[in-house]
């Protein structure tokens, strides 16, 4: 399939499924030499990672666990400005290897936040693993340890990415094409 449409924009292909594995099993060694003996626990960022949450675990070696959480807004009495509420953890976050799985890291406010949030319940060290990078939108300063692929400052759907909700169940990954824009 190399263009798809939907909620009436046209998408065209632009990483395909092989190409995102390759990029995976790049990723997944790296991670498997570095965190050998760190009996790592991985936090995967839904919904948009699942599937590379489930394509990365596949090719890990070591003793890992895995978890999945959300970022929840907080309810209208907190003033904490846009600090969103981390859901879903329940395991001991103290003192462990953190590595946080996300499907793209645009302006990395999400992982800035997240990173916080894992600070203050006293992480030991805590690493990045992105299925997309897009170093162009960045601001952040958190280091980016593992990108499996790095890429313009597009829109993209596909693999776990959506757009308004539709598209993560695709297998590649599409741009919006701009000759279908506005
Ligand atoms: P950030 O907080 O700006 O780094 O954005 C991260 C989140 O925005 C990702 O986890 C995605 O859910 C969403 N996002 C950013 N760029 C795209 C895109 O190109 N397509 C679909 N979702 C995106
Ligand atoms: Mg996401």
């Amino acid at each position: 399939m190399s263009n798809v449409v939907i909620h009436g924009k046209t998408f065209k292909i632009k990483i395909t499924a092989a190409e995102i594995q390759k990029a995976v099993t790049v990723v997944a060694k790296k991670i498997n030499t570095d965190l050998k003996d760190k009996k790592p626990l991985f936090l995967a960022v839904l919904n948009g990672s699942f599937m590379f949450a489930s394509d990365l675990m596949k090719e890990l070696k070591m003793e890992c666990e895995i978890s999945f959480m959300k970022l929840a807004s907080y309810d209208g009495t907190c003033t904490t400005g846009n600090i969103k509420q981390l859901i879903g953890i329940n395991e001991e976050i103290k003192g462990r290897t953190i590595v946080i799985i996300e499907d793209i890291v645009d302006t990395g406010s999400t992982i800035h936040n997240i990173s916080e949030q894992l600070k203050e319940l006293g992480a030991h060290e805590i690493k990045i693993a992105t299925l997309l990078f897009k170093p162009e939108a960045y601001t952040k300063a958190v280091p980016i340890e593992y990108a499996a692929i790095v890429v313009p400052n597009d829109f993209l759907v596909g693999y776990g990415l959506d757009y308004n909700g539709l598209g993560r169940n695709l297998a590649d990954i599409y741009v919006l094409d701009s000759i279908s824009e506005s």
